[in-house]
């Protein structure tokens, strides 16, 4: 069973990745950071979420602001809670105490090599993690994101909300030396839950079935307010998906940059999805290395079956 940290921002998306996790893989910590809302409110949602479904997991609040740029707070969608719409309950457990960047090191120094990162939110957990400890990238398995994207953005024409809140460290991750998995808007738009399964959810008559599916109500009729979607995008678990149900999603490796300097497009990834059969030499010259395995398919449909599927497991 893979291990995996999942570094969050809880965020309606970020909750049902959780569970989704911590239904099939060996979930050994969550880390908490700023983005859908600041960060006391996404690390009283992780605590909420996991006091919620029993999960026996440490949670360990991170970074409150981004690495160089200020607070740049545009997320409406989840309102002012981060993960408005339902009753969570109070926690019944607090956090560990421990800086988010140095739970990250200490798990990965525990089982060299085996642990995967995920990251859903703003990286600056992920980039503190990597500043303090070089040898962060070899000590990890792998490391998988949600964020970017080959196509548009989502809070500007071209970058995406979790790369755009910090692109400082989002080029930190990028550039750590090992190929960063990402899921981008390009797919994670396709994995949307619709009134069927808010319905699957509420009729399980459970607590974790009513919360999250009247989390995702309200989620989809944000989506849907703001950005015309069809329903609440899975945009986090995508990057799960990859250590459960590898058959749903593909990837394809290319150069990614994250774009810092030009104020119209910072924090977009531009994403060399170049093929070239013979290489004339000047392309060849541009053509930058694979630095990412780039989400380019995959079934949204089943991404939603399964990831429901795992939650109404927890009231069964
Ligand atoms: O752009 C989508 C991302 O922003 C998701 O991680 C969602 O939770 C929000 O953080
Ligand atoms: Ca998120």
């Amino acid at each position: 069973m893979t291990r995996v940290l999942i570094d969050c921002d809880p965020g309606h998306d970020d909750a049902m990745a959780i569970l989704y996790a911590a239904k099939h893989l060996d979930l050994c910590a969550i880390t908490t950071v700023h983005g859908n809302a600041p960060l006391e409110h996404t690390t009283r949602n992780a605590l909420s979420l996991c006091t919620l479904a029993g999960l026996n997991v440490p949670v360990s609040a991170g970074a409150d602001r981004p690495l160089v740029q200020p607070q740049l707070q545009k997320q409406t969608l989840h309102g002012k809670s981060g993960i408005d719409g339902a009753e969570m309950p109070e926690p019944d457990r607090d956090v560990t105490g421990e800086h988010a960047a140095l739970t990250i090191i200490r798990e990965a120094k525990r089982s060299p090599g085996e642990l995967v990162l995920i990251a859903v939110g703003p990286m600056t957990n992920v980039a503190l993690a990597l500043r303090l400890e070089p040898k962060l990238p070899e000590l990890l398995k792998g490391i998988s994101i949600m964020g970017g994207s080959t196509t548009a953005g989502n809070v500007t024409p071209t970058a995406e909300f979790n790369l755009w809140a910090d692109p400082e460290a989002a080029a930190a991750v990028f550039d750590c030396g090992i190929p960063v998995m990402m899921a981008g808007l390009n797919v994670t738009r396709q994995a949307l839950i619709g009134a069927p399964h808010v319905a699957r959810l509420h009729g399980t008559g459970g607590p974790v079935g009513k919360v999250m599916g009247d989390l995702q109500d309200f989620y989809a009729t944000r989506s849907s307010a703001v950005y015309g979607l069809a329903g609440a995008p899975m945009h986090d678990a995508c990057a799960v998906v990859p250590f459960v149900h590898p058959e749903l999603i593909k990837h394809r490796a290319c150069h990614v940059h994250m774009e810092l300097a030009s104020p119209q497009v910072r924090g977009t990834t531009v994403c060399d999805l170049r093929v070239f059969k013979s290489a004339p030499a000047a392309a060849a010259r541009t053509q930058l290395p694979a630095n990412a395995l780039v989400a380019l398919e995959i079934d949204g449909a089943a991404v939603v079956d399964v990831v429901v599927d795992a939650v109404l497991s927890y009231d069964a």
